[in-house]
């Protein structure tokens, strides 16, 4: 049983908030027209995190049986408790624990750099029945731009980050993260090479702007909220990534620093004041036959 992702990676909470607004109901006719599933009645999640996903896919295909699966125990102890009427399973991409033929679809979410590619694609060719959709999503381009509240940046927190930007990277080495990414062009290509067939590539555009005028109040805060999760997780991951380096007392202080940065930004919002920070990304939509 693993909890290496959930623990240094990424965060159970924060992840699951960013894919909320990434998979939100508001946006559910555009993914529903990227996936192009007919009447699906078994779905799989691959490297399904903390959940999210599976439960808009749920939402989006009520009659569908919906499955996640992921290796960190971490995350499917969130989805569990978060994220009702799905079946989340503890398990390996790269050995599924299916039977063959078992799913009309499998879809994955910023899993394929991570997993060696003949056992990604194979796994999901083998549990796919004939005609099951295989869809493979992957941020390409990310634009981020944060507020002046937020860019505000104390001795303290200058001082940390400069004394862990080793031990980061190292733990992106040491757990394979984005072991295999591929371009634009090599991702269908090796979707072809392992089996797929009538592969299509789109793109979904997704923007996290609070002051875009179209976005509610209440939007616009979970935009806030998710911009600041991301941050005081960056701290708190600290914790377990670089012990030796940062205190404990030092991790609480950034984290009260930075909680006070999000509640100026959300007053600045409540103000009238625009900021236009943003976090926008592009998001390439493969999709293949079995
Ligand atoms: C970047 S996260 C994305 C999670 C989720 N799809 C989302 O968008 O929130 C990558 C996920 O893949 C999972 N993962 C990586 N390698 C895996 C493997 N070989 N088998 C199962 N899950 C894996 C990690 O545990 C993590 O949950």
């Amino acid at each position: 049983m693993s909890r290496t992702w959930s623990t240094f990676i990424q965060r159970p909470q924060t992840l699951y908030t960013s894919r909320a607004l990434r998979f939100s109901d508001a946006r559910s006719a555009e993914w529903l027209a990227a996936f192009g599933l007919e009447n699906p009645k078994n779905i799989l999640e691959i490297g399904c995190g903390p959940g999210a996903l599976c439960g808009s896919l749920k939402r989006w295909y009520p009659d569908a049986a919906v499955t996640g699966l992921d290796l960190d125990a971490g995350f499917l102890d969130y989805a569990r408790a978060h994220v009702k009427g799905v079946s989340f399973t503890e398990g390996d991409i790269a050995s599924l624990p299916f039977e063959s033929g078992s799913f009309d679809a499998v879809l994955s979410n910023t899993v394929a750099e991570h997993v060696e590619p003949s056992a990604f694609f194979g796994e999901q060719l083998r549990v796919l029945r004939p005609g099951g959709v295989c869809v493979v999503m992957s941020v390409r381009y990310s634009v981020e731009r944060k507020s002046h509240y937020a860019l505000r940046e104390s001795d303290l927190e200058k001082d940390v980050w400069e004394r862990v930007s080793k031990r980061m990277a190292e733990r992106s080495e040491k757990f394979g993260v984005c072991r295999y990414p591929m371009d634009e062009a090599e991702y269908p290509a090796a979707m072809a090479k392992f089996g797929f067939r009538d592969i299509s590539v789109g793109y979904v555009f997704l923007s996290l702007t609070p002051d875009d005028p179209t976005v509610s109040r209440e939007s616009a805060a979970e935009m806030i909220e998710s911009f600041r999760a991301n941050d005081v997780d960056s701290v708190l991951m600290l914790n377990d990534v670089a012990p030796d380096t940062v205190t404990r007392g030092e991790t609480a202080e950034l984290v009260r620093q930075t909680e006070k940065k999000y509640a100026e930004r959300l007053a600045a919002y409540d103000r009238g004041e625009k900021l236009w920070d943003c976090a926008n990304a592009l998001i390439m939509v493969m999709r293949g036959i079995k």
